[in-house]
């Protein structure tokens, strides 16, 4: 199997059904259903929200350490056994402080699986913009004491109507921390948002970046300066930013010289982990493997951290 990097990879995105069921067991959670199937049937979505209301909502059975180390590992298994390296993990702690769930759980879990693991893993901290720019500071100074833990921070959640304007300030006291910066950007908002987070956040990879290729000058700055975009083709027909996987616009990405990787943004609820991705562009766009192959060799160059390969 090809060897590759994952860069867009929400850690909460990989709570399969069945460990849903198994931490609501372990916490003595409560579910509306425990039938693993009827959990799964759920998942299918008319557009990003849609989708983030069942995210967060599964989220209420991760309570403890285990519960996030349990996650993490079982992760990087599967991801192992799809050729992946290196991974770079996004994680949503404002989704457990709402909760109630404190930040040392959440980094005390997920970092002992990281340091467990065959793969090189480091994590990103993302802020939820729904929740606001006060609340994305207020949380950043709270994980400033785990610094060690993390390399950067990110931006996601719903996106229209939050744009990355609103957290220039987080984003700069990031920066001065000499933490890495990405923002979830054209998934659903328009090439405004990309210009936004590259001269606004001064972010260093786009999360998605599929709406830039809708104006032929941000194409040529992501090229001139060989700006990676984590895409997730899965995803984006799931949460139907596009309509299918033949309409979508990764190989013109590519044939424009951009640095696109593929990843899988939420695996468990889009039907396939990183391998699935690039097994479906091969399957339905024809894609072959002398463009694979590039899109793996751009996940190294567009990874923060060198992996130990
Ligand atoms: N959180 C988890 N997955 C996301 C996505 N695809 N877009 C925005 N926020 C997210
Ligand atoms: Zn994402």
């Amino acid at each position: 199997m090809r060897p590759k990097a994952e860069l867009h990879l929400h850690i909460e995105g990989t709570l399969e059904p069945e460990l849903v069921v198994e931490l609501a067991r372990r916490n003595r959670i409560h579910l509306p259903t425990f039938d693993v199937e009827a959990i799964r049937a759920r998942y299918s979505f008319a557009n990003l929200q849609s989708f983030l209301d069942v995210y967060y909502e599964n989220m209420a059975v991760l309570r403890t350490e285990a519960d996030f180390h349990d996650l993490a590992a079982a992760y990087l298994r599967r991801a192992a056994g799809q050729g992946v390296r290196h991974a770079e993990i996004f994680f949503d702690p404002q989704a457990h402080l709402s909760r109630g769930v404190p930040l040392n759980v959440v980094f005390d879990g997920l970092s002992a699986a990281l340091k467990e693991s065959e793969l090189s893993a480091e994590l990103i901290l993302c802020f939820l913009r729904d929740r606001g720019a006060e609340e994305a500071e207020q949380v950043l100074r709270a994980a400033l004491p785990y610094r060690e833990h993390f390399i950067g921070v990110g931006l996601d959640s719903a996106e229209v109507g939050y744009p990355p304007s609103l957290f220039r300030k987080v984003f700069e006291i990031a920066a001065g921390e000499g933490l890495h910066r990405v923002a979830h950007a054209g998934e659903e908002g328009g090439p405004d948002y990309v210009w936004e987070a590259l001269d606004i956040l001064r972010v260093e990879r786009v999360d998605h970046g599929i709406r830039a290729m809708e104006d032929p000058q941000l194409v040529a700055r992501l090229r001139a300066e060989r700006i990676p975009l984590t895409v997730c083709p899965l995803s984006n027909v799931r949460l139907r930013a596009v309509p299918s996987l033949r309409d979508h616009i990764l190989p013109a990405m590519l044939d424009e010289g951009l640095l696109v990787t593929v990843n899988s943004d939420d695996p468990a609820y889009f039907g396939g982990y990183v391998d699935d991705n690039y097994e479906a562009l091969r399957r339905e766009l024809g894609m072959t493997d002398d463009q694979l192959d590039r899109i793996a060799r751009n996940s190294f160059e567009a990874s923060f951290v060198q992996a130990r390969l």
